[in-house]
């Protein structure tokens, strides 16, 4: 197997981190970016060796530096996994524009930003793989997360047509939807919504994170050259689409 620089942005808590973990240990170089919590990133890099990266996947110019940053550090980047995302819930009528904004800019500007920063480079070798985790909720909607299906489902449409333009390439762009998974996100959801949520998933539980990571290193994989353009829904069987 061949050894690739790979970056996971959100990738040092969650789902994230045990996307980084997984690449790891399937022999890549792993940068793991972060923008929030200095002392969960710094944890997460005493764990793992993982080295951590701190920039705002929301900014432009932020990511371009950071992806430089990484690319000066550990080498070209083959592959990315847009994983970075946060939730401001609240019905529309009780929504605020900065709700709006904020996750629309993180969730779904940072996957522009991101590929944007490596789509030159991608190009140039004529080889990349792009992972952008999407939602269950982009596939199928979800009361008090207008801002977030709308950004989730954005990232699907982006997948599709960034696939399209990358498949002469040699770079895949496909996504994954998790169902809920057990996250610090999914636990902030009120109990009694979360117990009528998790009632409707026929396998049971919630996700684990590293239900996720395993379709991100199938998806990732050298020989996963035919598969692009694809949603990996990976939910339990809450919402087969
Ligand atoms: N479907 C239909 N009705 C619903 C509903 C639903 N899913 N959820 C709540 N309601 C109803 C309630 O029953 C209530 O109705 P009544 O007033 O008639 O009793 C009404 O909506 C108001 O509900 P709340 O009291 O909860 O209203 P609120 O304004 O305090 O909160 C909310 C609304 C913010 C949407 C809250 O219900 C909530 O946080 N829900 C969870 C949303 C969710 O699932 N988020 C996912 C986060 S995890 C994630 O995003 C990861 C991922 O990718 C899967």
């Amino acid at each position: 197997m061949t050894s690739r620089v790979a970056v996971v942005t959100g990738g040092t808590r969650g789902i994230g981190k045990a996307i980084s973990i997984a690449l790891k240990a399937a022999g890549h170089k792993v940068a793991a970016n972060y923008g929030g919590s200095d002392e969960a990133a710094k944890a997460f890099n005493a764990e793992t060796g993982i080295p951590i990266y701190k920039f705002d996947v929301s900014n432009f110019a932020a990511v371009q530096a950071g992806v430089a940053k990484i690319t000066a550090e550990l080498g070209p980047i083959d592959i990315v996994v847009n994983n970075a995302g946060i939730t401001r819930d609240g019905t529309l009528h009780k929504m605020e524009q900065d709700q709006w904004q904020a996750v629309i800019d993180t969730n779904l500007g940072s996957c522009f930003n991101m590929c944007r920063a490596v789509i030159d480079g991608m190009r140039a070798r004529s080889f990349g793989r792009i992972v952008n985790i999407g939602s269950i909720n982009g596939q199928a909607g979800q009361y008090g997360q207008v801002n977030y299906a709308a950004a989730k489902s954005g990232m699907h449409g982006f997948t599709k047509a960034l696939a399209q333009e990358g498949a002469g390439k040699g770079i895949t762009v496909n996504a994954i939807a998790p169902g809920y998974v057990d996250t610090d996100m999914v636990r902030a959801v009120p109990p009694a919504v979360l117990e009528k949520i998790i009632a409707r998933i026929p396998v049971g539980r919630l996700g684990h994170a590293e239900d996720i990571a395993r379709g991100v290193l199938f998806l990732t994989a050298d020989d996963a050259d035919f598969i692009t353009g694809s949603t990996l829904s990976i939910n339990g069987g809450q919402h087969m689409y």
